[in-house]
């Protein structure tokens, strides 16, 4: 029977009693979904699916795409990204360092995805946990003033500046990305589409600065944000175990990779993602 069990008082519900590569009824798929926007984060336990279901079940949320065209697309799934260390004939498999900030998906996009769904395959025992913060709650805790402050602002996210962060393992952005990636703007505060709240966007350990404003005015605004928002209330640090899927809704929650020994130990994730659909 669906069980949906808090992860903690402040993000995430672990949902129970479900096999997601079998049929799931509207109903309880219902209840999944408002769980996940209510809450940021699911968690799944236990689960086998191969890459054909991994993509079916992540349609229920929203469209799937590859929007990390690289060559760390599955061969014959192009929409799921390996993250791993793994190499095969001397090369790696998948992106192996990619997201040991805290961020929050494609922000460098004018049309960030709605959300990703990780499975583990392989995990190693100790390290390769993965963060999750939720933004709503951050946002609700900001001082009065604080609010007033940023209610109008808007961040600008260069995905130029951001690439030694998000992907430290890929060589720096060519001449032709640079022309090709124009910085974006978001709201600083956004309202979440479908549940109507207004959500932090301040996410990330990435060099981010406010409109109208140069890199080293914003920071101390920015760096006040990033750090109210990592506070431990308001994430969970998730310890994986071979058959976990984490789906994060990428519009209310950050998250963040992080280290483990590569040489001892192995690191299989798969990762869907779902389109923002705007664009
Ligand atoms: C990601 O940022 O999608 C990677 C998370 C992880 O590998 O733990």
């Amino acid at each position: 029977m669906l069980e949906l069990v808090p992860i903690t008082d402040g993000i995430g519900t672990e949902v129970r009693g479900i096999d997601v590569s079998g049929p799931i009824s509207d109903r309880e798929f219902d209840r999944i979904h408002q769980a996940w926007i209510d809450t940021t984060i699911l968690l799944f336990r236990g689960q086998e699916m191969t890459p054909a279901q991994h993509i079916a079940f992540t349609r229920r949320f929203g469209e799937v795409y590859a929007y990390t065209r690289s060559q760390f697309n599955h061969d014959e799934h192009p929409e799921i990204l390996i993250l791993s260390n793994i190499t095969r004939d001397g090369k790696p498999i998948g992106s192996a360092y990619s997201g040991r900030v805290w961020h929050s998906d494609g922000a460098y996009l004018t049309d960030p995805p709605v959300g990703s769904m990780l499975y583990a395959r392989e995990v190693p025992p100790e390290g390769g946990d993965t963060w999750y913060g939720n933004m709503y709650a951050a946002y609700d805790a900001l001082p009065p003033s604080v609010k007033e402050r940023i209610e109008d602002l808007k961040v600008v996210i260069s995905r130029v500046r951001s690439r030694p962060y998000n992907y430290p393992d890929r060589p720096a952005p060519t001449a032709r990305e640079r022309a090709e990636w124009p910085d974006v703007t978001h709201p600083l505060v956004r309202v979440h589409e479908e549940s109507g709240r207004k959500v932090l966007y301040a996410g990330g350990n990435v060099p981010w600065r406010i409109e109208g404003m140069s890199e080293d005015e914003s920071a101390p605004l920015i760096t006040f944000l990033q750090e109210f928002s990592i506070q431990p209330r308001f994430t969970y640090r998730h310890q994986w175990q071979a058959g976990d899927i984490v789906l994060w809704d990428n519009r209310s929650a950050m998250h963040r990779a992080t280290s483990y020994d590569h040489v001892k130990h192995r690191r299989l994730m798969h990762r869907t993602t779902i389109s923002g659909g705007r664009s």
